[in-house]
C-alpha cells in the first residue's frame, strides 16, 4: 500500500498528523503500509516557489493513493494566478486523471443537533454526490482576462465530450447500484448546451441501468431541492462547477464539514482522498481542528484503492464509538459542553480502533 502523504497547508499537517497515527496502528498489525511524505499548496510555494514542485508530481504518480490535507490560505493571496495554492490540487486531479470525485454527505445520528436545518428534516440523511472533477469550466479552453474593444473582459468555457460524460455517469449508476438505486443527474439544460449534451449522453448510458431510476433536475431546483427535502436524493451525479457548489451546500446540511471526507478517483482505482472542508487558517496551529473528516479519508482509501473494506468499517466504526461516548471538537460541540481538541480526538479513535 504505497500511499504518499500531503499534508498541505493551515490545519492541514495537524489533521493528517491524526490519519497517519491510524495508518501507522494498522502497520503494526501487519498491512504492508508505506508512506512517504511530499509538500503541495502554499507550503510548497514557500519551500520551492511552486505549489505543485516536480517532486511532488514524481511522488504522486508513483503512489497508489494520497492523503492529501488542506491548501491555501491569506499568506498566499497575493501570488499570481497560476501559482496559487489551489494549483496544487487542481494540477494533481488533472495529472492523475482523478475524473470521479465522490462526497458523502452522512448525518451520524449523535450529531443531529449540529445542522441548522431541522431535525426532522435532516435526520438519517446519506447522500452521495459524484461531482466530475477534470473537466468543465474548471480546465475549458480559452480562458483569460484581456482588453477588447477599451474594456476588460474575463471569459472561461465550459466544455464536456460524450465520453467524458460517459465515464462519469457509469460511476454515478455503479454508485447507486450498489446503494438507493436512484441516480439524479443536475444540469442546466435550460440555458447551457454544454449540460444538453450532459443530459442526452447520461439517458443513453441509463439503457445500461435498467434497475436504477434515473431523474434529471435543473441546477438551481437542485439547489433548492437539496434545503427542502434532502432526503429525496440518493446519488447526485453532476459536473465540475455546479457539484463544487451542491457539495458544500450538502456537506453544510450535516452541520459539521469537518465530519466528511471525499475520495476522487481514476479509472484504476488510484486515489486522492481528503477531507471536504479547506485549511481554516484562522485555528491552525492551536490543536482545535477536527481530524474525523481526514482519519474517514483513509477509510475510504481502505475501501476504494486498497479493496479493504474491512478496515475501512472498522475505522469508521471507531469514529462511531467515539462519537458515541460524547466526546467533541469545538466544530461539533453543543454549546455549554466540553470539547477536545486535534490530538485527543486522534487519541481516542487509536483508542476505539
Ligand atoms: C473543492 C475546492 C477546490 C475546488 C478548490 C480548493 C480549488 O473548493 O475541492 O471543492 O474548487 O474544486
Ligand atoms: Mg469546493
Amino acid at each position: 500500500m504505497k500511499i504518499c502523504v500531503m499534508p498541505g497547508d493551515g490545519i492541514g499537517p495537524e489533521i493528517i498528523g491524526q490519519a497517519v497515527r491510524v495508518l501507522e496502528v494498522l502497520r503494526g498489525e501487519g498491512l504492508p503500509i508505506e508512506l512517504e511524505t511530499a509538500l503541495v499548496g502554499g507550503s510548497a510555494i514557500d519551500a520551492t516557489g511552486t505549489p505543485y514542485p516536480d517532486d511532488t508530481r514524481r511522488l504522486a504518480q508513483a503512489a497508489e493513493a494520497i492523503l492529501f490535507g488542506s491548501v491555501g490560505g491569506p499568506k498566499w493571496d497575493g501570488v499570481a494566478r497560476d501559482k496559487r495554492p489551489e494549483r496544487g490540487l487542481l494540477g494533481l486531479r488533472k495529472d492523475l486523471e482523478l475524473f470521479a470525485n465522490l462526497r458523502p454527505a452522512i448525518l451520524y445520528p449523535e450529531l443531529v443537533n449540529a445542522s441548522t436545518l431541522k431535525p426532522e428534516v435532516v435526520a438519517g440523511l446519506d447522500i452521495l454526490i459524484i461531482r466530475e472533477l477534470t473537466g468543465d469550466i474548471y480546465f475549458g479552453e480559452p480562458r483569460g482576462m484581456e482588453v477588447r474593444a477599451g474594456e476588460r473582459v474575463g471569459f472561461n468555457t465550459m466544455i464536456y465530450s460524450e465520453s467524458e460524460i460517459r465515464r462519469i455517469a457509469r460511476v454515478g449508476f455503479e454508485s447507486a447500484r450498489k446503494r438507493g438505486h436512484k441516480l439524479c443527474s443536475v444540469d442546466k439544460m435550460n440555458v447551457l448546451e454544454c449540460t444538453q449534451l450532459w443530459r442526452d449522453v447520461v439517458t443513453e448510458v441509463a439503457a445500461e441501468y435498467p434497475d436504477v431510476a434515473l431523474s434529471h433536475m435543473l441546477v438551481d431546483n437542485a439547489a433548492m431541492q437539496l434545503v427542502k427535502n434532502p432526503k429525496q436524493f440518493d446519488v447526485i451525479v453532476t459536473g465540475n462547477i455546479f457539484g463544487d457548489i451542491l457539495s458544500d451546500e450538502a456537506a453544510m446540511l450535516t452541520g459539521s464539514i469537518g465530519m466528511l471526507p471525499s475520495a476522487s478517483l481514476d479509472s484504476a482505482g488510484k486515489g486522492l482522498y481528503e477531507p471536504i472542508h479547506g485549511s481554516a487558517p484562522d485555528i491552525a496551529g492551536r490543536n482545535l481542528a477536527n481530524p474525523l473528516a481526514t482519519i474517514l479519508s483513509s477509510a475510504m482509501m481502505m475501501r476504494y484503492t486498497f479493496g479493504r473494506a474491512d478496515i475501512a468499517s472498522r475505522i469508521e466504526t471507531a469514529v462511531r464509538k467515539v462519537l458515541a461516548s460524547g466526546l467533541r471538537t469545538a466544530d461539533i460541540a453543543e454549546p455549554g459542553t466540553r470539547s477536545v481538541g486535534t490530538r485527543e480526538m486522534g487519541d481516542a479513535v487509536i483508542g476505539a480502533l
